[in-house]
């Protein structure tokens, strides 16, 4: 594996608080990496460190190529431009030519169920779909480095599972991914490391025993023409116009992915154990 970021040392005070504290990190080219942690523990901080946004009180980075980076922010600036101006101007300056780019933008715009808003002044978006936009700018022309700072936050369910299904078509074209998260079934879906931020420490976890033994409770809306599929039957209980499924975490997402293709709606999921 080609290391392409190298963190050594790297500390990061706030009035005169320290955040990260001596950090060293090797990152690879085509690793999927979730930052984890407390809301506070630093975790955004980490990802613009990275990106060359904040500069480290102590330490360096070390860039071992010249690498293409995108960076999809927490929060969004209010902006009176639409969906589509925005992502015009973006797709402009990124040099993708005119018809290309509005292919991509409406295709986009349709596997994130944007279409009706695509001309809605982005000030007056939620922040789910300012996310997405986010998002959708990050695919718009394919980065080496793609960090995304909590990028389901808001998000309604159907549009997670096209997030973790493109990003995995990323990870196939060894894009490295960075990205700060609280859901771990996102880590599950997409990460190939964990990394949880604390009192200025950064700190490998273990996904597979961390992970091993949940399960997760499914709801599923029954659409027009659905289908069960045969694997899943055991799993799953009828409830009027929908279905309920319990399931062991490292099934979920490929149960998931399955049921959206058969033609149901995923409504809700929930950790059995909560
Ligand atoms: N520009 C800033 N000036 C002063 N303090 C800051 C600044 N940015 C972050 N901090 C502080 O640094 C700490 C870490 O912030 P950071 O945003 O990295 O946390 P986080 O893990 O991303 O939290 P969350 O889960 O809420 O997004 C917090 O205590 C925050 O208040
Ligand atoms: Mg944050």
């Amino acid at each position: 594996m080609k290391e392409i970021i190298q963190l050594e040392k790297i500390s990061k005070e706030y009035d005169h608080k320290r955040i990260i504290n001596q950090i060293d990190l090797s990152i690879y080219e085509g690793q999927s990496i979730a930052f984890t942690g407390h809301n506070g523990s630093g975790k955004s901080t980490m990802l613009k460190i990275i990106a060359g946004l904040v500069k480290p009180s102590g330490g360096r980075v070390v860039y071992r190529d010249r690498l293409l980076f995108h960076y999809v922010p927490e929060r969004f600036p209010k902006m009176s431009l639409t969906a589509w101006q925005y992502l015009k101007r973006m797709g402009e300056i990124d040099g993708i030519p005119r018809k290309v780019l509005e292919d991509r933008c409406e295709n986009l715009f349709e596997d994130f169920f944007l279409t009706e808003m695509v001309n809605t002044s982005m000030k007056d978006l939620s922040k789910g779909t300012l996310q997405k936009i986010g998002v959708i700018q990050a695919l718009l022309r394919k980065p080496q480095v793609l960090l995304l700072d909590e990028p389901l936050s808001g998000q309604d369910m159907d549009s997670q599972m096209v997030f973790i299904e493109k990003m995995n078509a990323l990870r196939g074209e060894n894009v490295t991914l960075l990205m700060s998260c609280h859901e771990q079934y996102l880590m599950e879906s997409i990460s190939d490391t964990v990394l949880s931020v604390g009192e200025g420490k950064v700190e490998k976890v273990d996904i597979t025993a961390a992970f091993s033994g949940r399960e997760y409770i499914l709801w599923f809306e029954k659409q027009k023409n659905a289908t069960m599929p045969e694997k899943y039957r055991p799993y799953i209980r009828q409830t009027g116009e929908g279905c309920r499924a319990r399931i062991p975490e490292d099934e979920s997402s490929h149960m998931i992915m399955e049921m959206i293709r058969c033609g149901w709606k995923l409504r809700g999921m929930r950790d059995a154990g909560i």
